[in-house]
């Protein structure tokens, strides 16, 4: 009788290879090339937060080509709508759903969304966030509050509120079967956590956190393999990055923040020539290829890492 740890790896590499079954062949060593392949995310279910655009928006659009069933959420509902409305004129399956991450209802609402449309969550993408910047000497608390509510509370309260769907879920399959289907949860921080930022202290400790955040997940339900990462972008073209006067802002308590960086996109291409070994700065899809990788079954091994995503700045 096969032990809990054969089995295990035997699921596993049925999720990278394909059904071992006649005309499903392998993706991985390449015998049985005629045969369909199977995509990296069929029959899961993700939640991806902010996703009305930037990276959550192309990320929603690749899980979905690669099979998955998605939640695209986002404070902006008129934005999530219009992504899930792409991915079912694409042939995808999406819901959208309006709230703000750090709204003290939202978790279970979205909890009770992605259940209610899909049945389940396989995979939660803590990506909704903003930057409010300043200097040290002249941030207010409600900035520095700001910062760490939408970073670091708001992605901690959703893994709490995903747990009787995740952690329970697993538990439950081990103690039936022994084994726990792969689940994962994927956070999004920036190299100014890990490098920090002048005229970032707020949005750096915020990043940082989740960091830290995302390795104890990882150690808390790695028994129940639920895997947990985080990516720390460097320069990706969104709002985000855009030129702060071209008016893009964001509400916070009913203020009006700006968004986007002095000098915009100029400013963002002479730091890459100066700094990015790439020498330019990621697109949304590149940003969204590195969440993909670590969703998928090659991933399986993969968890409590912060994986850099940056061009190659700062190595
Ligand atoms: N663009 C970059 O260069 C870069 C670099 C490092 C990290 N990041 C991080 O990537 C994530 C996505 O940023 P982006 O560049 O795609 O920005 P973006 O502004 O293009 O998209 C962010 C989305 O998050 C949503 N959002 C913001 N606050 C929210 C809240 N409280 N509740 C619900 N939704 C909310 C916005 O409405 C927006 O649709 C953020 O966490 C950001 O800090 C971005």
């Amino acid at each position: 009788m096969a032990s809990v740890q054969q089995r295990r790896i035997e699921i596993i590499s049925r999720q990278i290879t394909g059904s071992p079954t006649a005309g499903q062949g392998p993706l991985v060593q390449g015998r049985d090339c005629a045969a369909p392949s199977p995509r990296l995310l069929d029959g899961q279910v993700a939640i991806i937060t902010g996703s009305g655009q930037g990276l959550g928006a192309a990320a929603a659009k690749l899980f979905a080509q690669q099979g998955a069933r998605v939640l695209v959420t986002d404070l902006d509902g008129a934005k999530a709508e219009q992504v899930a409305e792409e991915i079912r004129r694409d042939g995808g399956e999406a819901a959208a759903l309006a709230g703000d991450v750090t709204a003290e209802e939202f978790p279970a609402r979205c909890v009770k969304a992605a259940v209610d449309s899909f049945g389940t969550i396989d995979i939660l993408v803590n990506n909704a966030g903003f930057t409010w910047d300043g200097v040290i000497h002249k941030i207010t608390p409600k900035q520095w509050d700001a910062m760490l509510a939408v970073h670091c509370t708001a992605p901690f309260r959703l893994i709490q509120a995903a747990a009787p769907v995740m952690r329970e879920a697993a538990k439950r399959e081990l103690d039936e079967g022994g084994v726990a289907r792969s689940r994962c949860i994927i956070n999004v921080s920036s190299t100014s956590g890990t490098h920090g930022n002048a005229g970032q202290a707020n949005y750096s400790t915020a990043k940082a956190g989740v960091i830290g955040l995302t390795k104890t997940v990882a150690r808390e339900w790695g028994g129940f393999n639920i895997r947990c990462n985080v990516v720390t972008y460097g320069y990706i073209a969104t709002r985000l990055t855009s030129d702060k006067d071209s008016g893009a802002s964001i509400s916070v308590g009913g203020q009006q923040v700006k968004l986007g960086i002095p000098g915009g996109e100029a400013m963002a291409a002479a730091a890459a020539e100066m700094m990015i070994p790439l020498k330019r700065i990621g697109t949304p899809d590149e940003a969204a290829g590195a969440m993909l990788m670590l969703a998928s079954p090659y991933a399986a091994f993969i968890t409590g890492q912060s994986l850099e995503v940056t061009g190659g700045a700062n190595i």
